[in-house]
This record gives C-alpha cells, structure tokens and sequence, in this order.
C-alpha cells in the first residue's frame, strides 16, 4: 500500500513538474502564485533584488540582522549579500520566484510556511555537510558538500528517479550481509 501510494505521488509529481516547474500541488501558497514562464521567473526575481537593494542602500557593509527585521539564520552575513543568497542560493536552486516564499515587499513576515522550511533545509544542508559527509571515509573531495541545488535541482519537489525511467521505490532496502 505504502508503495502503491509511493508511485502515485511520484507519477503526480513527475506529471505536474513536467507541466508547471513553478507549481507543484504540494504547497497551497504556491498554488495561488501567478503562473509565470521560467523567464518571467527570472525577471521578477531580478526585480525585487533591486528592490531590496535600493530600500538598504548605503547600508550593505553592516551584518544582515542589523538592517533587515528577522535575520534567525542569516546573522553576521553581509546585508548586501542577503538578496543575492534570496537569488542565486534559494530561489534559482528551487526553480521559484521570490514569492514562493514570501508575500512580495513583506519579506519579514512568516506567513508562508515554506520560509521557516527553507531555513530548516539549510540546517540540514549544514549537517550532511559537516557532519553526515565527513564520517564517510575514502570520499574524493576534502569538503564533500550538499546545498540546495544538489537536491533540488531547479525543482520544488527533489526527483527520486531520473527523467524517462519508472519510477520506484526512494530507498531500496539494505540487502541483509551474510549472516544475518
Ligand atoms: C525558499 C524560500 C525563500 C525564497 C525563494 C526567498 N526567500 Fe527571502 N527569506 C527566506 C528565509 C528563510 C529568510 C530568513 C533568513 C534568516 O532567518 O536569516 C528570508 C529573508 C529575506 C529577507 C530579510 C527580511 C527581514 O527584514 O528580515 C529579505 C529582504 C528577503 N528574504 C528577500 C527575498 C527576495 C528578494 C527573494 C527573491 C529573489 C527571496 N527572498 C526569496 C526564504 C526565502
Ligand atoms: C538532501 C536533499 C535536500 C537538500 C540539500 C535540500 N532540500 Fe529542500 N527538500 C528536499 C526534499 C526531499 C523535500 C520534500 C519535498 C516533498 O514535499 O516531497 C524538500 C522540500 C523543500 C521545500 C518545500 C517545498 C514546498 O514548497 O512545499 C523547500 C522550501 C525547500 N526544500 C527548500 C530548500 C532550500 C532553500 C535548500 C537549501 C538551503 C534545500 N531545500 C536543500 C530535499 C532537500
């Protein structure tokens, strides 16, 4: 049953990300966001980034929580770096425009729920880095690291299978070593 449900929502997600890249069912806020082309997406973020820019002008040197309202995670970078990390780390790797997140010019606020989630993911991004990655001997690189684009690939929803293969189970189950 659990599977079944599995590939339900993976051919839901396969068929609705293939349609709408911006609007995957899963989000009601998201839902209700104009539809816009990728480029679109791209313009209004390029937008809003001046926006933000010009609204914090003179100030970019001075740490984020000095000169925005809600800096939880974010404290100690560079104001003036803020809007970019909005664009280039979060939004870009989600494939959304700024709204996905935020009621446009409220960017204080928490009225979506997707803003506390992004903040969880990068805690998470965090910890695969620094502590899941490390543990794992023998890796290529000396910093192994996650963040945002590694999963989400310009997508909500991270794919569990590769474009054009049915889909299956996310984890297959460990196979039992001998003995066991
Ligand atoms: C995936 C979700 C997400 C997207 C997309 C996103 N943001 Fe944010 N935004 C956040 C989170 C989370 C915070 C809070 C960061 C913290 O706690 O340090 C934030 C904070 C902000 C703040 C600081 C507001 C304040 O006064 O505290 C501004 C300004 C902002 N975002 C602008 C933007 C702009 C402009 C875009 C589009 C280019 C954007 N955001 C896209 C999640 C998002
Ligand atoms: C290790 C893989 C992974 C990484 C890294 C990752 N995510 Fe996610 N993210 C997921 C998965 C899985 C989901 C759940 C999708 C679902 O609901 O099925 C998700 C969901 C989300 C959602 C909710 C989607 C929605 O709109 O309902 C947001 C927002 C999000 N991620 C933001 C981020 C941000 C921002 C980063 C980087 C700081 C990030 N993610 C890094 C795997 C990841």
């Amino acid at each position: 049953m659990n599977n079944l449900l599995c590939f339900a929502g993976l051919v839901l997600a396969v068929v609705l990300s293939a349609q709408q890249p911006d609007a995957p069912a899963v989000a009601p806020a998201a839902a209700t966001a104009a539809k816009l082309s990728p480029e679109e997406i791209v313009a209004e973020r390029e937008k809003y980034v001046q926006e933000v820019l010009a609204a914090i002008k003179g100030r970019e040197k001075e740490p984020a929580e000095a000169v925005f309202k809600n800096i939880q995670r974010f404290k100690g970078v560079p104001a003036g770096r803020l809007p970019m990390i909005m664009n280039m780390g979060f939004s870009r790797s989600l494939g959304v425009s700024c709204t996905h997140c935020h009621m446009p010019g409220e960017w204080d606020k928490e009225d979506k729920p997707q803003k506390q989630i992004a903040r969880e993911m990068a805690a998470m991004a965090d910890k695969i880095s620094r502590e899941l990655l490390p543990a794992i001997k023998n890796l290529d690189s000396k910093q192994p690291t996650v963040n945002c684009t590694t999963c989400h690939r310009g997508e909500v929803r991270p794919a569990l299978d590769l474009p054009g293969t049915a889909p299956r189970a996310a984890t297959p189950p460990p196979a039992k070593a001998p003995g066991e």
